[in-house]
């Protein structure tokens, strides 16, 4: 069982700490920019509500109800087949494949805060050409700020949970907050604001496709950090009386408000310059700095802003990837914190340096599988099919096995029946159902 919690607002500060990360500044906006805006906007709100809201709710419900990490929590709760279940607990091992990429693209962030301060390139294609050229061709740079960032997260995880975890997301989280917002007043001063509300708020549906209803399923999953048991394990070290369900809908609210301001802040820059909104995952590393650079001194000071609020907003996330896993080892094998993390950690490093050199140019071939480089099978591999199945699977277990007179029981002090009755709905049909459209559409077609 699991012994250490965290103290008041703990939990919804780490779990929103774990949620805000580079889905929301990173890959929101550059998403909505290639959907076209709007529409995409109303979609993915629907889909926070009605999907995401309602699986985080029940991984809240199985960290709560087992106290225990996401293996144990399948066997602890079901009532038969317990040894077939904790199969289900293969979730903790996606966290690996996150967390190798994830830390590679902090590692990128961190450069960026450095180039901010005096060497801003002053084109687009020459911001193209600088971020081009270091994802495929430096290697000891990459391999150092990735080290840096793998070294500060784990260092962190090792703290533990009240006084590692707890404590970054104390500091780092307001302050990511106060970044942003002095970032928006800004952007309020700049011709392209207006543009940039009517682009996020105006929805034109006829710019809607197929795809963009699917990626904004997708986002919806890992904005929230749902589908391997990061959620689940937080709650686990909720203090006992906490109100779950008021804690659920504060950090899926936060988690939207952060990726909204950062859609403004970013789209102004955009249309203020008269640039692209759609062009894909280079968005924040290629467009925006050519545009800080106009601003001359200004855009510095902005671009350092900027950069070090995605960076907080990563770390906080890869810090949560990491605390599953940990918490899984510790209590099966009943391992030290330092040797968990020492285990995982080795492993995760390795990982990401293969998934580094796959995108260099010359060491390609000594990093790809089957035709396909290292660094993008992970990311496929877990958002695309771990995730998804996680959740689809986290369901399904509290919709049909766990019983449903306990799930009352345990979220009745917190809702109402009506809304009781809607999230089990939803959770036994909307969320696998929509999960499963997801996944299969992604992966065949
Ligand atoms: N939610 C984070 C983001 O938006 C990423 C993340 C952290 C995550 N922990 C996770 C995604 C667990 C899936 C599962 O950047």
């Amino acid at each position: 069982m699991h012994g250490e919690r965290f103290g008041r607002m703990g939990f919804i500060l780490a779990s929103a700490g774990s949620a805000i990360g580079l889905g929301n500044i990173w890959k929101f906006p550059y998403m909505t920019g290639e959907n076209g805006g709007g529409a995409f906007v109303v979609i993915y709100l629907l889909t926070i509500t009605f999907i995401g809201l309602s699986l985080f709710l029940a991984e809240v419900v199985m960290g709560r109800l087992s106290r225990s990490d996401a293996v144990s929590a399948f066997e602890v709760l079901a009532p038969s087949h317990a040894n077939l279940w904790k199969y289900s607990g293969f979730m903790i091992f996606t966290g690996m494949l996150i967390l190798a990429f994830y830390t590679i693209v902090i590692g990128w962030i961190f450069k960026y805060i450095y180039i901010s301060t005096f060497a801003l390139p002053s084109s687009v294609k020459e911001a193209g050409a600088s971020f081009g050229g270091m994802v495929t061709t430096e290697t000891i740079p990459q391999i150092f700020f990735f080290t840096l960032a793998f070294a500060l997260t784990f260092w962190i995880v090792s703290k533990g949970v009240k006084k590692g975890i707890e404590k970054v997301n104390v500091i780092l989280m307001p302050l990511l907050i106060i970044i942003l917002l002095v970032l928006f007043a800004y952007a309020m001063s700049l011709d392209g604001f207006s543009k940039a509300v009517t682009f996020l708020f105006s929805p034109d549906f006829s710019k809607v496709q197929s795809t963009s209803i699917l990626a904004a399923v997708g986002h919806a999953f890992f904005t929230l950090s749902l589908g391997m048991g990061t959620i689940m394990a937080y709650a686990a070290s909720m203090p006992k009386h906490e109100n779950i369900v008021k804690a659920s809908f504060m950090v899926a609210f936060l988690d939207t408000a952060v990726a909204l301001t950062a859609g403004i802040v970013i789209f102004t820059f955009i249309f203020h310059f008269g640039a692209e909104p759609s062009q894909g995952p280079g968005l924040v590393f290629i467009s925006l700095p050519p545009l800080f650079y106009q601003l001359g001194l200004m855009g510095n000071i902005i671009s350092v802003l900027f950069f070090t609020a995605l960076a907080f907003a990563g770390i906080t996330s890869a810090v949560s990837i990491v605390e599953p896993t940990v918490m899984y080892m510790t209590n099966r094998f009943k391992m030290s914190r330092k040797k968990a993390l020492i285990t995982l950690g080795s492993i995760v490093y390795v990982f990401g340096i293969l998934a580094l050199m796959s995108n260099i140019e010359t060491l390609k071939g000594y990093a790809t599988f089957f035709g396909k480089g290292f660094f993008d099978i992970l990311d496929f591999t877990s958002s695309s099919i771990l995730l998804p199945l996680g959740g689809m699977v986290i369901a399904i277990f509290v919709g049909f096995v766990i019983d449903r007179t306990r799930l009352y029981g345990l979220l009745k002090p917190f809702m109402n029946d009506m809304l009781f009755k809607l999230w089990y709905f939803s959770i036994k049909y909307i969320t696998p159902i929509g999960v499963f459209i997801v996944m299969v559409n992604k992966l065949f077609f």
